[in-house]
C-alpha cells in the first residue's frame, strides 16, 4: 500500500488526521481505508463543507418573512375545490400512463434513524392485517394503475419503477425484491440506482472517523438524486424508454398514491415541467415546511426559517396564508429532470444537519457523543423547484394521501407505525362506506356510517390524538391495491352489504376474496 501518496493527498486536502492510527492497521483496513479515499475527491468535499456552512450561517440569520408569498391561485389545483376539473385530470393522467410516458421514482437511500430498524424502511411491515410491507404496498398500487389504464385504453403499457437506494441500503432492498418475485411487476421495470455517500464532518471542516480504519460516511440527502441520476445513466435510461413524466415520492408514505393520474393529469394539463403535491396545513406551529414564492420563485420555506406571526397569518377564509404543507411528492418532465441534472445540481449546496456523530478520539477510543458534534451534509429533493419555468401545485387531502413513518411507536407518537396502520385502515373503510358497504359490531348492529365529507375533515388528523387513550380505534378494513387503487370499483363487493371486522379484501390471482370477521 502506497502510503505517501495517500499521505500527499490527504495533506493536500487539510485531513492527514485520517491517517493517524494507519500504523495500527491490518493490511486489510490499510486497503479499505485506501479504496474509501480513492474514490472520493477530497477538494471538493472541503468545498461542500465551506458553502454548507455558508449556507447554514446566511439562513440562521435572516427570516424569509418579507419576501414570501402565498401560492397564486391560477398555478393551484384542488381536489376539494376543483371537483369539476377532477375526472378530466384523472383522464388525462391515465392516458399518459397507457402510453408508458410515465415512471415513478422512489426516494429511499434514507437511513431510518428514527424509526431504528437495521434494514431499508420500504421493509418495514406496520402491522396491517396482510401485514404486506411498504414497498409491497407501493407495488401493487403501481401494477393496479398499469392495469387500469390498459384496460381503459384498450393497450399494454408499464410503468417503469426507478428506486433510489444508498450504499447503505442497495443490496438489501435488491435482496428483498427479487425474493419477493418483484411482487408481481416485471423485473425490467424495476431499476435500482445509488445515490453518493459523503463523510460527515466536525465543525473545522475534518472529516470524523467512525473507527480507525473507517470514514463516518453518510447518503447526500435525498436531492441526492440529481446527482445519481447523471452519474448512473437513469436521465438516458428513462430517455430510452419514451418517458415524458415523473412522479417522484418517499417511501415512508403508506398512503401515497404512486403516479397518482390526477396529479400527472394535472401537471401536464397546465403545462407545467416541475409540480408539488401538498396537504394543507391547519395549525401555525405544526413544524412542516410550506411551499411558497420568494422573490419571484418558488420553494420550500422551513417552519424555523419564518416567524410565529408570519405562520399564524389567515386568510379571510380562515385559512393559513402560507398553508401548502410539502410532503415530498413531486411531479416533473423529463426535460426538466435532464436541465436540472445536467446544468443546475451543481450549482445547489449542501444544506447541514447538526448530528450527535460516534468517533473515534486522538488517543483511539470511540466516543458517542451527547451532543451534535458534527455535520452530515445533505441535499433536498426540493431544492430545485427554483428552476422551474412552470411550477404547479395540487392540494389533496392528507388523510387520504399522507401518513409518513417515522418514528418507532411509543405512546403519544407521531409517525409511527401504528399511526400509519391506522390512517391506512380509515381510509380503506371510508372507501367500503362510500361504496354502499356497512360494518356490523359483534352484537349484529350496524356501525354507524360517517359521511366521506366529515370523516374526511376529521378521521386521519385525529390519527394521532385517537392513539394517545387508546380509543377510537379505526374499523380494521384493509383493501389489497391489486383490487382498488384508489377506492374504485368496489360496489360490485360491498354495497348493500354488512361487514363484520376485521374485512380484507384481496386478489388471488383473478379471483377478489373477501374475507370477513377474519
Ligand atoms: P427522511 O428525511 O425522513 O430520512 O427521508 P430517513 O432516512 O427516512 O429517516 P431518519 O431521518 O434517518 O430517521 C425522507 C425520504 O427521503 C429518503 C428517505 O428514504 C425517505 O424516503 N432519503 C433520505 C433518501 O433517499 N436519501 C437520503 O440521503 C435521505
Amino acid at each position: 500500500m502506497d502510503k505517501s501518496a495517500l499521505s500527499e493527498r490527504l495533506a493536500e486536502a487539510g485531513q492527514s488526521h485520517i491517517l493517524q492510527f494507519w500504523e495500527e492497521l491490518s493490511p486489510e483496513e490499510q486497503a479499505g481505508l485506501a479504496q474509501d479515499l480513492q474514490g472520493m475527491d477530497l477538494l471538493e468535499v472541503n468545498g461542500f463543507f465551506q458553502a454548507a456552512m455558508e449556507l447554514s450561517g446566511s439562513a440562521k440569520q435572516e427570516k424569509v418573512d418579507n419576501h414570501m408569498e402565498p401560492i397564486p391561485r391560477g398555478v393551484l389545483g384542488s381536489v376539494t375545490r376543483d371537483r369539476d376539473s377532477l375526472q378530466a385530470w384523472e383522464e388525462q393522467g391515465l392516458r399518459c400512463v397507457s402510453q408508458s410516458q410515465v415512471a415513478v421514482l422512489l426516494l429511499a437511500g434514507g437511513q431510518g434513524t428514527r424509526l431504528g430498524v437495521s434494514y431499508p424502511k420500504g421493509m418495514y411491515n406496520v402491522g396491517l392485517p396482510s401485514h404486506k410491507t411498504l414497498f409491497q404496498i407501493q407495488a401493487e398500487r403501481v401494477l393496479k394503475l398499469q392495469q387500469l389504464a390498459e384496460s381503459k385504453h384498450n393497450t399494454k403499457c408499464s410503468i417503469p419503477w426507478y428506486i433510489m437506494t444508498s450504499g447503505r441500503t442497495m443490496q438489501s432492498t435488491k435482496d428483498f425484491f427479487s425474493r419477493h418475485s418483484y411482487f408481481g411487476l416485471s423485473p425490467d421495470n424495476v431499476i435500482f440506482f445509488q445515490q453518493g455517500m459523503l463523510p460527515a464532518m466536525d465543525y473545522n471542516g475534518k472529516i470524523i472517523m467512525e473507527s480507525k480504519a473507517k470514514l463516518a460516511m453518510a447518503p447526500d440527502g435525498n436531492g441526492g438524486l440529481y446527482r445519481a441520476l447523471g452519474s448512473q445513466g437513469i436521465v438516458e435510461n428513462m430517455s430510452s424508454r419514451g418517458v415524458k413524466f415523473l412522479h417522484v415520492y418517499c417511501v415512508d408514505n403508506i398512503l401515497v398514491k404512486v403516479a397518482d393520474p390526477a396529479f400527472i393529469g394535472f401537471c401536464v394539463t397546465k403545462g407545467g415541467d416541475c409540480g408539488n403535491k401538498v396537504v394543507e396545513k391547519t395549525n401555525p406551529t405544526e413544524a412542516v415546511g410550506v411551499v411558497c414564492k420568494v422573490d419571484e420563485r418558488y420553494q420550500v420555506v422551513e417552519y424555523s426559517e419564518i416567524t410565529l406571526a408570519t405562520a399564524e397569518k389567515r386568510n379571510a377564509d380562515g385559512r393559513l396564508m402560507f398553508n401548502a404543507a410539502n410532503v415530498a411528492n413531486h411531479f416533473f418532465t423529463l426535460d426538466f429532470l435532464r436541465d436540472v441534472v445536467q446544468i443546475h445540481e451543481p450549482q445547489l449546496r449542501h444544506h447541514v444537519a447538526q448530528k450527535k456523530i460516534p468517533y473515534v478520539d486522538p488517543q483511539g477510543r470511540l466516543i458517542t457523543p451527547d451532543k451534535p458534534n458534527g455535520i452530515k451534509m445533505e441535499k433536498f429533493v426540493f431544492d430545485i423547484f427554483q428552476f422551474a419555468k412552470k411550477f404547479v401545485v395540487f392540494e389533496v387531502l392528507r388523510e387520504d394521501e399522507f401518513s409518513p413513518l417515522k418514528n418507532a411507536d411509543s405512546q403519544d407518537g407521531k409517525d409511527t407505525p401504528s399511526t400509519a396502520r391506522h390512517a391506512l385502515l380509515s381510509l380503506h373503510h371510508r372507501w367500503v362506506l362510500n361504496a354502499g358497504g356497512h360494518f356490523i359490531d359483534e352484537n349484529g348492529t350496524r356501525v354507524p356510517a360517517i359521511p366521506s365529507h366529515v370523516a374526511a375533515e376529521s378521521i386521519s388528523t385525529d390519527v394521532n390524538m385517537n392513539l394517545k387513550d387508546g380509543t377510537d380505534l379505526p374499523i380494521k378494513c384493509e383493501i389489497s391495491p391489486l383490487v382498488s387503487y384508489g377506492g374504485e370499483g368496489l360496489e360490485e363487493l360491498v354495497a348493500g352489504k354488512e361487514f363484520r371486522p376485521t374485512l380484507v379484501i384481496d386478489k388471488d390471482g383473478a379471483h377478489q376474496l373477501v374475507k370477513n370477521g377474519v
